[in-house]
């Protein structure tokens, strides 16, 4: 049986690398953009639980069918977990990947060796009508380092050196950063409790 999910976001790089990791697993992806429009849930949790909870619960409600929703951030332990939960908005409310890779860089500036330990982590919350939420979480490990390296990927990817590698996430291809992502890794999770759940539902596709 086919299901439809839909991934609450409207993020077409998230789109394009969750549609990538879903290929082949029975599921028909839907983004918001095919849906009417319905108010933007705000970010404003303490957590990426708490806010990957809160998308996805507004949108299963709000069209009566499974929702995946993704939070996302960087954390860097020496600076007290920063930029966390707030690795969108770190340079302020309207700012750019490259203002948040400016400030980030600027944050670590006297910081060398272990201190400039980093990683990723993506939580993700699936929705069903009438069912307690399904949370998943991945990581990816790795380091900060000085400059800005690799044109591909987004976000913090020009300065995220993964743990066991030598290049920046945006040195890599699309498949390779794919291969090993807190974001697949997540959603690995979450593909296995589909493939579970999948036969014991009985979800319209
Ligand atoms: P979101 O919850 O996936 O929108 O992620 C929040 C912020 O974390 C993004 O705006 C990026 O700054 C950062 N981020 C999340 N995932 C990645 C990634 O895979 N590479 C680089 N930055 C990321």
């Amino acid at each position: 049986m086919i299901l439809t999910l839909i991934a609450a976001t409207r993020n077409k790089h998230k789109l394009k690398e969750i549609s990538k990791l879903m290929r082949g697993t029975g599921i028909r992806l839907r983004s918001l953009d095919d849906y009417p429009p319905i108010p933007d849930v705000v970010e404003n949790g303490r957590t990426l639980e708490a806010n990957a909870i809160k998308k996805a619960e507004a949108v299963s409600k709000a069209f009566g069918q499974p929702a995946l929703s993704d939070d996302s951030g960087l954390f860097v332990p020496a600076l007290q977990g920063k930029p966390g939960v707030r690795s969108a908005r770190y340079a302020g409310p309207e700012c750019n990947y490259a203002a948040n890779n400016v400030k980030l860089l600027k944050a670590m500036k006297s910081l060398s060796g272990s201190k400039r330990k980093a990683y990723f982590a993506t939580t993700m919350a699936l929705a069903w009508p009438g069912e307690k939420t399904v949370i998943r979480t991945g990581t990816l490990s790795g380091k900060i380092i000085t400059e800005n390296r690799g044109r591909n990927g987004f976000g913090y990817d020009p300065v995220f050196v993964p743990a066991g590698y030598g290049k920046t996430l945006a040195e890599m291809t699309p498949k390779q950063k794919n291969q090993i992502s807190h974001r697949s890794r997540a959603l690995a999770k979450v593909a296995v409790y589909l493939r579970n759940t999948l036969e014991k539902k009985r979800v319209k596709g």
